[in-house]
């Protein structure tokens, strides 16, 4: 379905995540009829240059990242939609020219593809030149922020300018399609929602695993590591998409609150439940990409998160992620408890049902039931695999799938918060996550050291195995 007419600045245009992710992406929405041709999307940096210039830019940017086979004449059409404004975001100039370039009447959106310290800037500048009003929009990005003060005083930032009803910060975990499925999985079928608590699931596992390392942005990792760059978003997310109640509609506030109420039921996190890990080896090592050969920084955490509500007491969330691991996987499988009495002999005993959730690559589901043996063997008991990969279900190769910046960036002209974080949200992440980063920089611990292409640390084994659990295995 098009989107309405709409003029887009793009703050930040000829940074990194405008080359390989915006200006493909609408390039990409453009080619698939969903962006008016008298749509505008004007590129916004210190950088002096003219209009051509920067469709120069995105031509380079389209043809290395916009994936599909290249259509000259469609690129065209497209640059066709691209302006560029030389802007001082702390100074004065090239706002009365942006402004010039804005049409009344149509959706105006702000997309701060820029640092967090030029937020306050931006904002205030769009209000005073009179550019951005009531109706507009604004995008950020994260990091946002990297505590809960920091946050907070983000969110100040905005407020001053913007209602919550105009912020879309993103999470761009929320955009992928197989995490929107895991919302329709357990709110549109009857099957799995009565089994959906503690009383059923023994125990659910959440793995977001890398093979890329930090090197070439050490400088910004090492001062995140793993917890917040992803845990305190991404993973977020999806524990809170897997434990949330029913929200009473699928809106952006009803489904927002109930993430929110999953965060503040979040229990703390003893140290004795956290392992992290750093790679180091010969071929790869975390130390020499982190440009610090002290950083304590971690490149691998698993966790143990228990949740304080009626439906999810005494069921442990397992949470890792890490860089550097032998496989990019990211899946979620909830293992359910084992039958209360097994009726067959000599067979051997069943074993807990599992969902796995693959998020990427090959999306789709995986359930274990157990069956017969098939054969003349006597009643013999097997677990097999259910399986359905969502490319082969639908019978499409995901090739013409929005990626998620393309379906967020969307969602944001249709004005649709649903899968956008509230200011709040992001605060009570960072309220829970705030303490078990200091606990770890007030001490003097260094992280595990873990071989590159490994499953990460030997102790994060441990943290299962002494609650009789295991890990699944990481492959692809
Ligand atoms: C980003 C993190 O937000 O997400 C990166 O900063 C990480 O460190 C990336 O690699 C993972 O995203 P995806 O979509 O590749 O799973």
């Amino acid at each position: 379905i098009p989107v309405d007419d709409f003029d887009l600045v793009v703050f930040g245009a000829t940074g990194d995540l405008a080359r390989r992710k915006i200006l493909p992406g609408l390039y990409r929405r453009f080619t698939a009829g969903q962006i008016p041709a008298s749509a505008r999307i004007i590129g916004a940096a210190r950088t002096e240059q003219d209009d051509d210039a920067f469709r120069s830019d995105a031509r380079a940017a389209i043809c290395e990242f916009g994936g599909a086979p290249r259509d000259e004449a469609r690129i065209d059409d497209f640059l066709n939609l691209l302006g560029y404004v030389a802007i001082d975001a702390k100074g004065e100039g090239g706002w009365s020219e942006l402004k010039s370039r804005m049409r009344p009447g149509t959706v105006h959106a702000f997309y701060f593809s820029v640092a967090p310290a030029l937020f306050g800037d931006i904002a205030e500048r769009l209000a005073t030149n009179g550019i951005a009003d009531a109706e507009s929009r604004v995008v950020v990005e994260k990091p946002f922020g990297r505590d809960l003060a920091s946050a907070r005083a983000l969110n100040e930032t905005l407020a001053r300018h913007f209602t919550e009803a105009q912020i879309y910060r993103i999470d761009h975990y929320l955009g992928k399609e197989t995490v929107q499925n895991l919302m329709a999985v357990r709110f549109a079928n009857i099957l799995f929602e009565p089994l959906w608590n503690s009383q059923y699931v023994d125990h659910v596992q959440i793995t977001v695993a890398e093979t890329v390392g930090v090197a070439g942005r050490g400088s910004y990792y090492d001062k995140s590591g793993a917890i917040r760059d992803m845990v305190q978003n991404h993973m977020m997310q999806l524990l809170c998409l897997i434990a949330m109640e029913p929200p009473y509609h699928f809106d952006p506030d009803a489904v927002r609150d109930e993430k929110l109420k999953v965060i503040r039921a979040l229990q703390a996190v003893p140290p004795a439940d956290i392992v992290r890990g750093q790679y180091r080896g010969a071929d790869a090592d975390y130390l020499t990409d982190a440009e610090d050969p002290n950083s304590r920084t971690e490149s691998y955490v698993a966790m143990k998160v228990c949740i304080s509500n009626w439906r999810w007491q005494g069921t442990p969330f397992y949470l890792r992620t890490g860089k550097k691991l032998r496989a990019r996987t990211s899946e979620i499988a909830i293992t359910f408890k084992e039958p209360p009495h097994s009726i067959f002999d000599d067979s051997g005993s069943p074993r807990a049902n599992q969902l796995v959730i693959r998020l990427q690559p090959n999306e789709g589901m995986n359930l274990k039931v157990m069956i017969k043996e098939p054969g003349p063997g006597g009643m013999r008991l097997v677990q097999v695999p259910l399986d359905m990969s969502f490319a082969d279900a639908l019978g499409s190769d995901g090739a013409d799938m929005p990626d998620a910046y393309e379906r967020l960036i969307m969602d944001v002209i249709r004005g649709n918060q649903t899968l956008f974080m509230r200011g709040d949200e992001v605060e009570a992440a960072w309220a829970w996550t705030d303490p078990i980063i200091k606990a770890w920089e007030d001490g003097k611990h260094r992280p595990e050291p873990y071989d590159p292409g490994s499953s990460g640390p030997e102790e994060a084994l441990r943290l299962m195995h002494r609650d009789n659990r295991r890990w699944r295995e990481i492959r692809s």
